[in-house]
């Protein structure tokens, strides 16, 4: 079996443990009175699950037959918006070290079309970081309280879920 696509198969996991994570997320903030935040962690979540599937897609492709293993428990409980926006980034910084070890085997192991594949979620964990961070310091500016965080709120409310693996290029 292909070293490569075995730790692929992992990653599938992975993303759908960001997928639970973020719901767990998305239970904090509906529980907390920010609609807008539980909003766009929903959508954060839905978009896990199509990076999952992207993977189980092309894992079908190549052959590999796919093994689900059990998904852990995400915590249940934060202390503070800001404090989840920063557990956000930190499990997306995480998420692009298990991308770029990926990339890295797949050049290592002359994997070509793997390494091809991957470049779309290299790309994306940039913009996955990017959007975290940018919340961690909206969060940081206005202390996480009073009316910026309800202007906050009222913004994440318009997130919209798009499919981005849906595109010509999806593979
Ligand atoms: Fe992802
Ligand atoms: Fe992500």
């Amino acid at each position: 079996m292909s070293k490569v696509l075995a730790a692929l198969n992992d990653q599938v996991i992975r993303e759908f443990y960001s997928a639970y994570l973020y719901l767990a997320m998305t239970t904090y903030f509906a529980d907390a009175g920010l609609p807008g935040f539980a909003n766009w962690m929903r959508v954060q979540a839905k978009e896990e699950v199509t990076h999952a599937n992207k993977m189980y897609d092309y894992l079908l492709s190549r052959g590999h037959k796919v093994v689900l293993g059990a998904i852990d428990a995400p915590p249940a409980s934060w202390k503070s918006a800001l404090d989840v926006m920063k557990a956000g980034l930190a499990h997306e910084q995480k998420v692009t070290g298990y991308i770029n070890d990926l990339a890295s085997l797949a050049v290592k192991e002359k994997d070509h079309a793997t390494q091809i594949f991957l470049n779309w979620f290299v790309t994306e964990q940039v913009e996955e970081e990017q959007n975290f961070t940018d919340l961690v310091n909206a969060l940081s500016l206005i202390k996480g309280e009073g009316q910026g965080l309800l202007m906050l709120d009222r913004e994440l409310a318009g997130r919209t879920f798009t499919d981005a693996t849906a595109t010509a290029d999806a593979g």
